[in-house]
């Protein structure tokens, strides 16, 4: 793994303090990805593809040598706000990348809004951050909650032997990615057999909760956890006897990447939406999958790939930018166009939010290793 621009502050940095506004300077990037909780493994990925795209680019985006600097978004808003002003206020950066947790992403939202600097989301799939409350200063690069849960509905409506169970960890994204799904699930005919939200990162012992799904007529189960939480649910759900009798389905977190490689053959037959799988059999992703296993040893993530099409649009962006300043960079994101990225090709929607195609996701054992199987699209 390479950490070249990757530096922790910007201590002892012999770059200009302006977040190297100017033409053909430094340009300052801050990336915001948790280094600590239960979506550490997240972080990891993002900085991990954010780093390759430059690795690629010579250490350049828009023709500019990058400056990155690191800050960590913790558990949430407590953590990730603080850290996030500071890359604003002192390091001066020119945007922020970064964000997985939801719940940070809502705690920011007015804070870019108002000091008028961009913030590419590369994660966090609040819905209002590009719905109610979307802004001209705040971009994503993965998903609205939503709209990755909202595919999953009616295949599961046309599966499914019976009522289904929903269970989610307890804070904003688990809560729409329920209301997500439960709304294309019903429309096609659905019935819910339960509903429970799980403390969030606190849940280790999932037990009562699966003694609870088999007390109810449930003939399938809905979930969404991701990383550490991810690991343990599909775990102990097999442990539990469920796996075998109750068919588990999800938004694809819920075994991407090292939580996969973490949950073992426990998730075979999960079957999950998805914007990205590493086994997308096209010669873009092909190339890519190729390019990070070099680098890194291990089969790329969605994170990652969220990331790498940050790096590229401020790339497609920063020529636009030539004072560096927001109005500048927010303008230029608006005329990048369709990405071609190893999910697929992509483009922002008019609410900043990528407008792209779903996979139906299953794992299968490949050789004795866990892969997402792409199935279909889910349009
Ligand atoms: C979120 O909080 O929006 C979130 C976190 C982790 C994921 C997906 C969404 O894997």
């Amino acid at each position: 793994m390479t950490t070249a621009l990757v530096l922790s502050g910007c201590a002892g940095s012999s770059l200009d303090q302006s977040g190297g506004g100017g033409t053909g300077g430094a340009v300052k990037i801050g990336l915001l990805v948790p280094l600590s909780g239960v979506y550490a493994p997240l972080g990891e990925d993002m900085r991990n593809g954010f780093q390759l795209y430059l690795d690629q680019h010579g250490g350049k985006l828009g023709g500019r040598a990058v400056e990155v600097v690191s800050a960590d978004e913790g558990e949430g808003p407590q953590t990730g706000v603080p850290a996030a002003q500071k890359l604003v206020t002192q390091d001066q950066v020119t945007a922020v990348v970064g964000v997985v947790n939801s719940a940070t992403a809502l705690g920011l939202r007015d804070f870019f809004h108002e000091s008028k600097k961009p913030l590419l989301v590369a994660n966090a799939g609040a819905d209002d951050v590009t719905g109610a409350r979307k802004s001209e200063y705040v971009w994503r690069t993965s998903f609205a909650n939503g709209k990755v849960a909202a595919p999953l509905g009616p295949a599961v409506a046309k599966e499914a032997k019976g009522g289904v169970y929903l269970i989610a960890a307890d804070y904003a994204a688990g809560r729409e990615m329920i209301a997500g799904f439960r709304k294309t699930f019903e429309a096609a005919g659905g019935k819910v057999a339960g509903e429970e939200y799980t403390p969030f990162g606190k849940t280790q012992d999932f037990q009562p909760f699966l003694s609870a799904i088999r007390g109810s007529d449930a003939k399938a189960v809905y979930a969404f956890y991701a990383g550490a939480e991810a690991v343990s649910f599909v775990k102990q759900y097999k442990q539990f006897g469920l796996a075998g009798s109750t068919p588990l389905y999800g938004t694809g977190f819920l075994t991407e990447g090292g939580v996969l490689d973490a949950q073992g053959d426990a998730a075979v037959g999960v079957k999950t939406s998805l914007h990205y799988s590493a086994e997308l059999d096209t010669p873009r992703n092909k190339e890519f999958a190729a390019a990070y296993r070099k680098a890194y040893d291990e089969a790329p993530t969605v994170y990652a790939v969220q990331a790498y099409d940050a790096a590229t649009v401020l790339d497609k962006a920063l020529p636009g930018a030539p004072g560096g300043t927001g109005e500048e960079l927010v303008k230029a994101l608006g005329t990048v166009g369709t990405v071609d990225s190893p999910r697929g090709r992509w483009s922002f929607d008019a609410d900043h939010d990528a407008q792209q195609t779903y996979y139906l996701r299953e794992v299968r054992s490949s050789g004795g290793t866990m892969v997402n199987a792409v199935v279909s699209e889910l349009g």
